[in-house]
């Protein structure tokens, strides 16, 4: 089996094998984990893959759209007509947030950085795309919704955290729900709970992988709704880089330089080939 073994924790974008490096090599032969280890996958995690659908977009499915169903549909319950706001549109979790948020019938505001991400958003159906390395995330927002004759969010989907996030604070409606996702800019915000208080707001950490200890069948009638909404094509899995084992280091460095739209995907196996 092909396996990246992790010697220490350092830089992952440095070539395996290096001194820099975390990984070893990559081994070819790799024994298989027993079925007692941490590593071994078993019959219940596993899920079907509908007939036709990529191995590969299968395999980018679970965690990036499974994370924004449970938050968007299980937990905020958002419903047609409410306005979402999407901070990290065009990251492996935005981007699912974006779609979920428009087969809900949600008015989606997505914000992300560069003409390309902003694009790809409006493909995908996005109403209104931010700009947030020209445009003032609150200004641009206010005018969309005052131009729709909308009050203001509903639900903030936040996997980015820091100033984009107290930013958006004062875009939310009263009632609104905030969904914690992550800190992909390395600040975990403040959010005061006076203010939650005085606005009815809701906060909910939001962490997917703790569902199958807690919730196991509440994560696997998700999965099954993902996958027939897949099936349906109302969702898309968008693929923006694949990589070998070998070039681990690429995948991680495209995360680190925000170059994903979509989902990045090492991809196993001799028939594994990079698309840089
Ligand atoms: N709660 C859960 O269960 C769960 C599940 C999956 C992921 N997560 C978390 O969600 C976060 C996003 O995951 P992801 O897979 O969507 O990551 P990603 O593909 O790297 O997307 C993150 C996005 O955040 C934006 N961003 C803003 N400031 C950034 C900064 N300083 N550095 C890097 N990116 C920045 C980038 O967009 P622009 O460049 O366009 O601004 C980027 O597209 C991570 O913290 C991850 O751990 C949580």
């Amino acid at each position: 089996m092909e396996a990246l073994v992790v010697r220490r924790l350092g830089d992952p974008t440095a070539p395996p094998g290096g001194e820099a490096s975390p990984f070893a090599a990559v081994s070819g032969d790799h024994p298989l984990p027993e079925l007692s280890s941490p590593t071994a996958v078993r019959e219940k995690q596993l899920f079907l893959v509908p007939d036709g659908c990529d191995l590969v977009a299968a395999g980018a499915l679970p965690v990036a759209f499974g994370t924004s169903h449970l938050a968007l549909v299980h937990r905020a319950q958002l419903k047609a007509g409410q306005v979402l706001l999407v901070l990290g549109a065009a990251g492996g979790v935005g981007v699912s947030a974006v779609q979920i948020g428009k087969v809900c019938h949600a008015v989606v505001i997505a914000v992300a950085r560069g003409v390309e991400k902003l694009q790809y958003l409006k493909s995908i159906g996005a109403d209104h795309v931010i700009d947030s390395s020209k445009d003032s995330v609150i200004e641009s927002a206010k005018s969309f919704l005052k131009a729709r004759g909308l009050k203001g969010v509903d639900v903030l989907y936040d996997p980015v955290g820091g100033k984009l996030t107290q930013d958006s604070l004062k875009l939310l409606s009263w009632g609104a729900h905030i969904l914690v996702i992550g800190f992909a800019s390395g600040d975990v915000p403040v959010i005061r709970a006076n203010i939650a208080l005085v606005k009815n707001w809701t906060i909910h950490g939001l962490y997917w992988g703790s569902y199958s200890t807690h919730r196991p069948q509440v994560l696997i009638d998700s999965l099954n709704e993902l996958l027939s909404w897949l099936s349906k094509g109302l969702i898309t899995v968008q693929i923006s880089h694949r990589y070998r084992l070998a070039e681990a280091h690429l995948a991680f460095a495209a995360l680190r330089d925000r170059k994903a739209v979509g989902k990045v995907m090492i991809v196993m196996g001799s028939s594994a080939k990079s698309r840089l």
